[in-house]
C-alpha cells in the first residue's frame, strides 16, 4: 500500500530534553509508520535551505541559532493523511495556543522552543524529505497494514 509521507523533525530542545521517544510514541500509537530516522547536527546550509521562505522574518536569526544549537532527529512518517494529521499531533506553532493532548500543548511554552517541526503540505513534505534524506530511505513494506486500514 502506498501512502502519503511527511517530514517530522525533533528540534534541539526536544532532543536535549529527552522527548524523542515521547514524540515517536505518539506517531506510532496513531498507526503511522516510521520510514526514515536519523540523528544529525544540521549545517547552516541545510537549515537555510529548509527555512528559506522565512529568511526575511525578524525571528530568522534566532531560529537559526536555536536550530544549530544541537543535534536534531530527522524522521519520515508514512500513512493516510499523515501531513495534516501529523500537524494535529504536534499542535499549533505557538505552544500556548496548543491544546493539551498535543505534543506542543503538553510539553512546551515558547514558539522559539516549540520542540518539533512538521511539513505543512504534501508538496513541501516531499521537498523536505529530499533535502534531509538525500540518499533515500530503506525500502520496507509493513505487513500489519490490514490491522490499521480497512
Ligand atoms: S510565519 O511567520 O507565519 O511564516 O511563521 P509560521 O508559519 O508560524 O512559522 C514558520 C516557522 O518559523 C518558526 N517560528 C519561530 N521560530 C522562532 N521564533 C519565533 N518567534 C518564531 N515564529 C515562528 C515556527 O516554529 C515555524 O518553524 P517550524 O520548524 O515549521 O516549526
Amino acid at each position: 500500500m502506498s501512502h502519503e509521507r511527511t517530514y517530522i523533525m525533533v528540534k534541539p530542545d526536544g532532543v536535549e530534553r529527552g522527548l524523542v521517544g515521547e514524540i515517536i510514541k505518539r506517531f506510532e500509537n496513531k498507526g503511522f509508520q516510521l520510514v526514515g530516522l536519523q540523528l544529525l547536527s544540521p549545517t547552516r546550509k541545510i537549515l537555510e535551505k529548509h527555512y528559506e521562505d522565512l529568511s526575511s522574518k525578524p525571528f530568522f536569526p534566532g531560529l537559526m541559532k536555536y536550530m544549530i544549537s544541537g543535534p536534531v532527529v530527522a524522521m519520515v512518517w508514512s500513512g493516510k493523511g499523515v501531513v495534516k494529521s501529523g500537524r494535529v499531533l504536534l499542535g499549533e506553532t505557538n505552544p500556548l495556543a496548543s491544546l493539551p493532548g498535543t505534543i506542543r500543548g503538553d510539553f512546551c511554552i515558547d514558539v522559539g522552543r516549540n520542540l518539533c517541526h512538521g511539513s505543512d503540505s504534501v508538496e513541501n513534505a516531499e521537498k523536505e524529505i529530499a533535502l534531509w534524506f538525500p540518499h533515500g530511505l530503506v525500502p520496507h513494506e509493513r505487513v500489519i497494514e490490514k490491522l490499521i486500514y480497512e
